[in-house]
């Protein structure tokens, strides 16, 4: 079955089709940088002219960095003001003509790794996939399930909101060191065990390409992963997540 995944982020846009039963993208995905500022009609402008390159017609997924419920996002961290409450199924349904599905980024890049990536064999037990990237995202599963729209990355560390101490993005802004940054993620996670006892963290989002420049300064009783789709993961959980409107 073939859905196009679109994951929408703080600086990119990036679609494919995707065979969801394979993983795998049926095409050679095309990224279009996230227009600033990110309101919802540029953003939907963009995604019809992801939707136009592909000449695609069918049911979409389709990521977005914030709480999504019913397809309404709810907040706004990384992104303009005005996502807050908007309908934005219905927003990405008028500009493409096609049915869509909206998810959190987080949760679809989980989707993706617990069936084709780093969990596949963590079906039983408690896995927590954190994306380290503008902001930390989460996606926690029980016995392969999802909870949606944890929000991990929210969580108060040091008297600060975790994404703003230990999101790759802090580490850019303030030129931390690898094992200055890992010692920042390490306190994040011990706090996350601390909370959920998993059996299973995976490290994603674009950092988790370098994850042994960090990995020597974690250190968990629960096993630490990189994420093995890396930026493939949001596109393919995204048009997975869609396979209900087919
Ligand atoms: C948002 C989450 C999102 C994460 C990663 C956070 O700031 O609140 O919804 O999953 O960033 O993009």
């Amino acid at each position: 079955m073939e859905i196009m995944g679109i994951d929408i982020g703080g600086s990119g846009i990036k679609g494919a089709p995707v065979d969801v039963d394979k993983g795998e993208f049926m095409a050679e995905r095309e990224r279009f940088d996230t227009p600033q500022p990110s309101t919802p009609a540029a953003v939907a402008e963009a995604v019809k002219a992801l939707i136009k390159h592909f000449n695609w017609t069918g049911p979409i997924g389709c990521t977005f960095p914030a709480v999504v419920l019913h397809g309404v996002t709810l907040t706004a961290a990384n992104v303009d003001q005005a996502w807050i409450n908007t309908d934005a199924e219905a927003l990405f349904r008028q500009a493409t003509n096609c049915p869509v599905r909206v998810l959190n980024d987080a949760d679809a890049a989980g989707i993706a790794e617990m069936t084709f990536g780093a969990g596949k064999d963590y079906k039983s037990g408690v896995v927590i996939l954190l994306t380290f990237g503008t902001g930390i995202g989460s996606a926690i599963f029980t016995e392969g399930v999802l909870l949606p729209n944890t929000e991990f990355g929210h969580v108060e560390l040091r008297g600060k909101d975790a994404e703003h101490r230990a999101a790759a993005r802090v580490k850019t802004e303030k030129d931390l060191s690898w094992k200055q940054w890992g010692g920042r993620v390490n306190a994040y996670l011990q706090y996350m065990e601390k909370l959920f006892t998993p059996d299973l963290f995976i490290i994603g989002g674009g950092v988790s390409k370098k994850f042994e420049k960090f990995s020597p300064y974690l250190q968990t009783r629960a096993q630490i992963v990189p994420a093995q789709l890396q930026n493939d993961a949001g596109i393919v959980g995204a048009a997975m997540a869609a396979k209900v409107l087919v």
